[in-house]
């Protein structure tokens, strides 16, 4: 999969991306990063790829023949033009795992007021939101983006499975995580994990799963996929169970 990144501050998405598991995938040749300075593609002296807005108002507006230019010299056959901006889509596990099937994204970084409206109308394809707040521009947007894509893109991570088992992935919270040692203070790990019995552990690490997620995220359970038996300890929560009296 290749990613290219447009932004008018390349410094602030490089570091990122050279870093930890984007910078181990990149290495690896399981993703292709390229970021790409607006202001290489802004013609004239000054190269301004902003200006005031039509019809007054403070800020400043994105122009769109820098975008445009850009935007044209980066795409190829089956790319997705992506505008990241507060007023998008928002972005979620389940738009991470689509995104991440698609052999080219271009993720164009917005900044200050806003773009002007003809990028987004002709010249992207999809606009995305990470959440409802306001950031100075895109740029952190498309690392969040960028992250959480080649996470999912085979051979990005040490352990396949781990991606699977991530929050969200399910559509539920993740289980609790232990290591050692055994007893921190006075704060011991729950013996169900010191077990060596894999089925039981299993079974521990779902319901405490669904438990998590009934008390911190009970939306999310309206659409997880939920097996008969986890089910049924969501109904013996709901009665005002803890799990510590569903398995022994
Ligand atoms: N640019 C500014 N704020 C943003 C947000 N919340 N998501 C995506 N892009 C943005």
């Amino acid at each position: 999969m290749r990613i290219d990144i447009i932004t008018l501050f390349p410094g602030t998405v490089d570091a990122p991306l050279g870093e930890s598991i984007v910078g181990r995938a990149r290495q690896r040749g399981v993703v292709e990063i390229a970021v790409h300075n607006l202001r290489d593609f802004a013609e004239g002296r000054h190269q301004v790829t902003d200006e005031p807005p039509f019809g007054g108002g403070g800020g400043m507006i994105l122009k769109p023949e820098p975008l445009a230019a850009a935007i044209g010299a980066v795409r190829r056959a089956g790319a997705r033009v992506i505008l990241l901006d507060p007023a998008g889509r928002r972005f979620t596990q389940a738009v991470a795992g689509e995104l991440a099937r698609l052999p080219h994204v271009i993720l164009v970084c917005g900044r200050y007021e806003g773009v002007d409206e003809r990028v987004r109308q002709h010249l992207v394809d999809e606009e995305l939101s990470i959440g409802d707040y306001v950031l100075s521009g895109g740029e952190v947007a498309a690392l969040v983006v960028t992250e959480a894509v080649t996470r999912l893109l085979p051979g990005a991570l040490g352990d396949e499975a781990a991606a699977e088992r991530d929050s969200f992935a399910r559509g539920l919270l993740e289980h609790p995580h232990y290591t050692r040692p055994e007893i921190f203070r006075d704060w011991p790990v729950p013996p169900v994990l010191l077990s060596g019995d894999h089925a039981r552990i299993a079974r521990w690490r779902r319901l405490m799963s669904l438990w998590r997620t009934w008390q911190r995220r009970p939306d999310l359970l309206e659409t997880a996929d939920l097996s008969p038996e986890e089910q049924k300890w969501v109904d013996a929560f709901n009665q005002g169970q803890a799990p510590s009296n569903l398995i022994a």
